[in-house]
């Protein structure tokens, strides 16, 4: 691929996106709840959440395929509201790739631009630019029922590159894939966001994907949006438990707590805690995060809570240790590399402050 390609696009000219109080109703069912957010030009940026929450209506409403029940979009500085998805500068991939199955690679590629009129050397360069970004070159005369699940989908992104978009819009481009294809896919994703500087939003399940992508995550969450950060901020400073549930896996473990004079007790034992600005709100009950690779053997006399082993799961370069600590509070813990205890095994563990994360009763996060 040379430098001077026509669908490269510097940073400068990638479009940053604004969208204002975006609401959307169904009839009597709201779905989006006045969404605020603004995205820079040239961020790769993941809509995450539960199934329903809103993220495919979001996308949707960007590329104007729906409109907003109240609320305005800007794109690149332009307001959008109320343009035709055509004239806003997007392209959306989906999760059906929606290929015509009786025009080859190259056709496929080039319908959207042989519509609007293009000449056919324009067409043919930038197809031809668009296949060398995804190695399509050698493909472009093959029909889509020859070709992999994985090539089937490169050749929609394709068919988005070749509209030289100002953002890309995802649904979910990935989901039909095998396992080891989306992670084939989803480094081609990151290539061709490094390559082509665009602003992408992407929505996506997997939160594997949403952590390797994402400069930012916006987690959703019944039409809200829950958090917005980079994936470690997300991870290491969730606002809430929601937030520290959806990040990570396996998940945080939240233990029932109560905040005591020096520490926190969990089940009759008490570990030193991180200090809180404010007393929690709703008394001393408190809830207690705490992520599997942050609980630790104790050293002999300090403070520990007794855990014990049920199940074990080695994977290769990690192992998870699964069981109860403090009575029946299950815990799952990372397992030191190069031992593995059985089932039954008792350990004393502990947690550093720093490593601690205190939740209200409701959830929220005490700071
Ligand atoms: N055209 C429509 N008419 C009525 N309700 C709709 C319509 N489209 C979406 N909804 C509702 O809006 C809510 C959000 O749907 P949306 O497709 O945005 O969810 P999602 O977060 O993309 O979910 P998933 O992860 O399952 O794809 C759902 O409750 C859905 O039933
Ligand atoms: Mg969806």
């Amino acid at each position: 691929m040379n430098a001077v390609s026509p669908i490269v696009k510097a940073a400068s000219r990638a479009a940053g996106l604004d969208l204002r109080g975006v609401t959307k109703s169904f009839g009597s069912v709201d779905v989006l709840h006045g969404i605020d957010l603004s995205i820079a030009g040239g961020e790769f940026v993941v809509f995450v959440g539960p199934s329903g929450c809103g993220k495919s209506t979001l996308l949707r409403l960007i590329a104007g395929l729906e409109e907003v029940s109240a609320g305005a979009i800007t794109i690149g500085g332009r307001d959008v509201t109320d343009l035709d998805p055509s004239r806003r500068g997007i392209a959306m991939v989906f999760q059906s790739y929606a290929l015509y199955p009786h025009m080859s690679v190259a056709g496929n590629m080039g319908f959207g631009l042989k519509m609007a009129g293009r000449p056919a050397a324009e067409i043919a360069a930038t197809i031809h630019a668009a296949a060398d970004i995804l190695h399509l070159t050698p493909l472009l005369d093959r029909r889509p029922g020859q070709l992999s699940g994985g090539q089937r989908q490169r050749v929609a992104i394709g068919r988005a590159i070749v509209r030289d978009p100002d953002v890309f819009l995802f649904d979910e481009p990935l989901s039909n894939l095998d396992a080891e294809l989306r992670v084939e896919m989803r480094i081609e994703i990151a290539r061709l966001h490094r390559k082509l500087g665009n602003t992408m939003i992407y929505v996506t399940h997997d939160q594997t994907e949403a952590m390797t992508l994402a400069d930012t995550i916006v987690v959703l969450r019944a039409g809200r949006i829950e958090q917005v950060g980079a994936p470690a901020r997300l991870y290491d400073d969730p606002d809430n438990l929601f937030v520290a549930g959806f990040i990570g896996s396996p998940k945080m473990n939240v233990l029932p707590a109560r905040r005591v004079a020096g520490g926190v007790e969990i089940g009759g034992h008490v570990l030193a805690a991180p200090p809180l600005a404010s007393a929690p709100p709703d008394g001393p009950a408190i809830q207690l995060g705490i992520r599997p690779e942050h609980l630790r053997p104790a050293r002999s006399g300090e403070p520990s809570l007794p855990f014990t082993i049920e199940v074990t799961e080695f994977l290769g370069g990690t192992t998870w240790l699964y069981g109860k600590v403090a009575g029946d509070i299950p815990l799952v813990i990372e397992g030191l590399r190069g031992s593995t205890p059985v089932a039954g095994t008792r350990l004393a563990v502990t947690a550093d402050p720093a490593d601690m994360r205190l939740f209200d009763q409701a959830g929220t996060r005490l700071r």
